[in-house]
């Protein structure tokens, strides 16, 4: 459902370009998952925003369903990335002043949904989010796991088709990060979500069907899940 053909990323800064990764291919079927692993400063966050239609390749292509998405409009990208894209992140980025409730709700409210509608939405995916208790309670108020928990329930809120996680895991202690990943797998089972996951964990890794590291601006299958053979 989503390709990168032959993606070139350059930063340019003041002490000289940062060369991200150079002539890169990916292809992402629909409803696979898939994991990234690759030491700090290789580019992960940055392929994660290049597929969310967040950061211009410096060349390069990037195909949704066979569409250039960095050939459509400002307005139109916008929308692919309210409506088709959930991103999940290591700090959950929760807006504090507000309710796990009103967090969910958010952005449907942002793509134009009626309020009492929104928030009904946000009470089901937290109540499936197994929260049923904390609807009210404030980030604050909530454990790692359950920060995490409502982030995942705002990224599934506008049923995404490609769900993006930065090292959700990596502000979590191993039990709770494999609980996490559990739940997220179980929750998109029957979705048929695509997913692409970042981790530093091979533990969260081994969860997943096929993993590539990212090294020297190069994507590289790694053994080991193994129950799918695309490379
Ligand atoms: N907006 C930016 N401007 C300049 N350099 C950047 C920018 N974003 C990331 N970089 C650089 O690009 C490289 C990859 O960053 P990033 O994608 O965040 O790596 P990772 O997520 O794998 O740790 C790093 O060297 C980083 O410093
Ligand atoms: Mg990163």
């Amino acid at each position: 459902m989503i390709r990168l053909e032959a993606v070139t990323k350059v930063y340019p800064s003041p002490q000289g370009e940062v060369r991200v990764f150079e002539d890169l291919s990916l292809s992402l079927e629909r409803g696979s998952q898939t994991v990234i692993m690759g030491a700090s400063g290789t580019g992960k966050t940055t392929l994660l925003h290049i597929l969310a239609g967040i950061d211009r390749p410096t060349s390069g292509r990037v195909l949704v369903f066979d569409e250039e998405i960095y050939g459509w409009s400002v307005e139109r990208r916008a929308e692919f990335r309210n409506r088709k894209v959930g991103m999940i992140f290591q700090f959950f980025h929760l807006l504090k002043e507000f309710t796990a409730q009103e967090n969910v709700a958010l952005p449907l409210l942002i793509g134009g949904a009626n309020k009492r509608q929104a928030l009904a939405r946000a009470e089901e995916l937290l109540v499936r989010c197994g929260l049923k208790d904390r609807l009210s309670h404030r980030p604050s108020q909530l454990s790692g796991g359950e920060q995490q928990r409502v982030a995942i329930a705002r990224a599934l809120s506008a049923s995404p088709e490609l769900l993006l996680l930065d090292e959700p895991t990596g502000n979590l202690d191993w039990k709770t990060a494999r609980q996490t990943v559990e739940f997220i797998k179980e929750t998109i089972a029957d979705l048929a979500l695509t997913i692409l996951l970042v981790t530093h964990s091979q533990e969260v890794a081994s969860l997943f069907p096929r993993t590539l590291l990212l090294r020297n601006g190069a994507l590289e299958a790694l053994p080991g899940g193994g129950q799918e053979g695309q490379g």
